[in-house]
């Protein structure tokens, strides 16, 4: 058995499964704390009573851990977190954000947008974590001295599953031992100081940025490991109590490039996650660098890139309509596929609170073309679901902008469910669509990571090394999600036609 982990902005997931067939036997969640700051302790308490909620982890013989990006958690040389972590979602270091890209285009805010892209694959946003780094320099220097080490969400936890954590703490037998910090190329590659596809392609950190944003670069970073490369073993009073030799851990991942693990993208396919912010992702076998901020240039969880936009109005635009229509769920979507395609001209510009692709962080959105005609609750209904998913396309098309290849898209998350959803997203994208069933993706990646460090552990013991000393690394194990829907492209161009003149 293995288990797979979600660290999530609100709570803990994990799911066991068969590491041969995948099939899922156990699972359990616990909720903490959410917002935008909050202390890793949290993250440890959920993940000790999800555990419990999924019968104990005794009998796994490998685990792995898929987190919230970017988060700041900082490490005095105690191991002790500092001050709270500072999450994606935190946006206080905006403006440091803005500092560091003038800085290094020396003054020039193109050329600077230009050389973080190329250095990192992103240009900064105030979610990556080198931009709260600066911040904490700036407004809280006393903490910014005692920085000893520097994790992410996904490593602090691995670290504790490990049974390192602070000194004397009852709960962290093996101590304070920051070099045992390890994490994944993933991960690191949305710190804002890691480039996924320097040294040639084996990635390396960036101490030179680092510096930039914190002063300094004397600061432990988690050790980056392969895609199946294990950072060690379980602590027996966490997981693995019952398996000889205990339970390997993973490098684990960010969440998105778990998602794309446990949903089983290739090559071809985009995500695209209806949640609270839309994430539009593909697997590239590398990234580009995109000076215009539109996409991220991130790494994904088995050596390829994972080219990435966030759009901040999904989920919550159909929440918004199902206020102003006074329905439900279900009812919105009824109402929307009684409207024609197009809405009979009546668009939804959804940028409710402002947007990040394209990076727009003070516009509102815009109802055009409203007339007598169009004044029903079906039509505003359509054109909120039809605003909605061209916000998305224009995620799509920066992907496609950057080269990337779109064959189909895997529609996630919970929107993905509304049958107006499905009915209207291949009009609007113009593409086949696969649903995945519903699942816990992120969770269900990081347990297809961990069997397949487990795989390669296992060969690794088995055959004799190569004269070079290196076995070859087994590919991902066959199972991920199945495909419960599959949608034929419907393209109805004046949907994005009107779209694309009104915004
Ligand atoms: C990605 C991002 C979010 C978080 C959510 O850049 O900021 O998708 O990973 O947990």
């Amino acid at each position: 058995l293995v288990a797979g982990v979600d660290t999530s902005t609100q709570s803990c997931k994990i799911v066991v499964r068969d590491a041969a067939t995948g099939e899922l036997v156990r699972s359990g969640s616990a909720k903490h704390p959410d917002g935008t700051e909050v202390h890793p302790d949290h993250w440890w308490t959920a993940f000790t009573r999800a555990a419990e909620a999924a019968g104990g982890l005794a009998d796994v013989a490998a685990i792995a851990v898929g987190g919230q990006q970017h988060g700041m958690v900082v490490l005095d040389t105690e191991g002790r977190v500092i001050r709270d972590a500072l999450l994606w979602n935190d946006t206080r270091s905006a403006g440091a954000a803005e500092s560091l890209i003038t800085e290094l285009g020396d003054g020039d805010r193109a050329a600077g947008a230009q050389r973080w892209a190329d250095a990192v694959g992103s240009v900064l946003v105030a979610s990556l974590t080198v931009t709260k780094l600066r911040w904490l320099h700036d407004s809280e220097p006393e903490n910014a001295a005692k920085v000893a080490a520097v994790a992410l969400p996904h490593d602090w936890l691995s670290w504790r599953i490990a049974g390192y954590g602070p000194a004397g703490d009852p709960s962290a037998p093996l101590g304070p031992d920051l070099n045992a910090l390890f994490t994944d190329r993933s991960d690191a590659s949305g710190t804002g100081y890691y480039d996924a596809q320097g040294a040639d392609g084996a990635g390396e950190y960036r101490p030179d940025l680092l510096r930039m944003a914190l002063g300094r670069d004397d600061v432990v970073l988690p050790r980056v490991l392969g895609p199946a490369e294990s950072g060690g073993v379980a602590h027996p009073s966490v997981a693995g109590a019952d398996v000889d030799g205990g339970a390997l851990i993973g490098p684990g991942a960010g969440d998105n490039a778990g998602a794309a693990l446990g949903a089983g993208m290739t090559p071809g396919d985009v995500a695209i996650s209806i949640g609270t912010s839309g994430v539009v992702s593909a697997v590239a076998p590398r990234r580009t660098a995109d000076g215009s901020g539109a996409i991220n240039g991130f790494a994904d969880a088995t050596g390829n890139a994972l080219m990435l936009a966030v759009t901040l109005n999904a989920a919550r635009v159909l929440d918004a309509a199902r206020e102003v229509l006074g329905a439900d769920f279900d009812e919105l979507a009824s109402l929307a596929l009684r409207a024609p395609a197009g809405s009979d001209g009546l668009v939804l510009v959804p940028y409710l609170e402002g947007e990040r692709t394209p990076n727009r962080p003070d516009a509102t959105g815009t109802l055009h073309g409203i007339r007598l005609a169009t004044s029903t609750r079906p039509h505003l209904a359509r054109a909120y679901v039809e605003g909605m998913l061209c916000g998305l396309a224009d995620g799509l098309d920066a992907l496609r902008a950057q080269g990337v290849p779109v064959e189909r898209v895997m529609l996630i998350g919970g929107a993905a469910q509304s049958p107006a959803v499905q009915e209207i997203a291949p009009q609007v994208f113009g593409l086949p669509i696969a649903v995945p069933e519903p699942g816990e993706y992120v969770a269900d990646g990081a347990a297809r990571q961990a069997a397949w460090v487990l795989a390669t552990a296992e060969k690794a013991g088995s055959e004799p090394t190569t004269d070079a000393g290196a076995t070859a690394v087994p590919e991902p194990p066959a199972w991920s999600a199945t495909i419960a829907t599959t949608l034929a492209a419907d393209p109805r161009p004046v949907i994005r036609e009107q779209y694309a003149r009104v915004r």
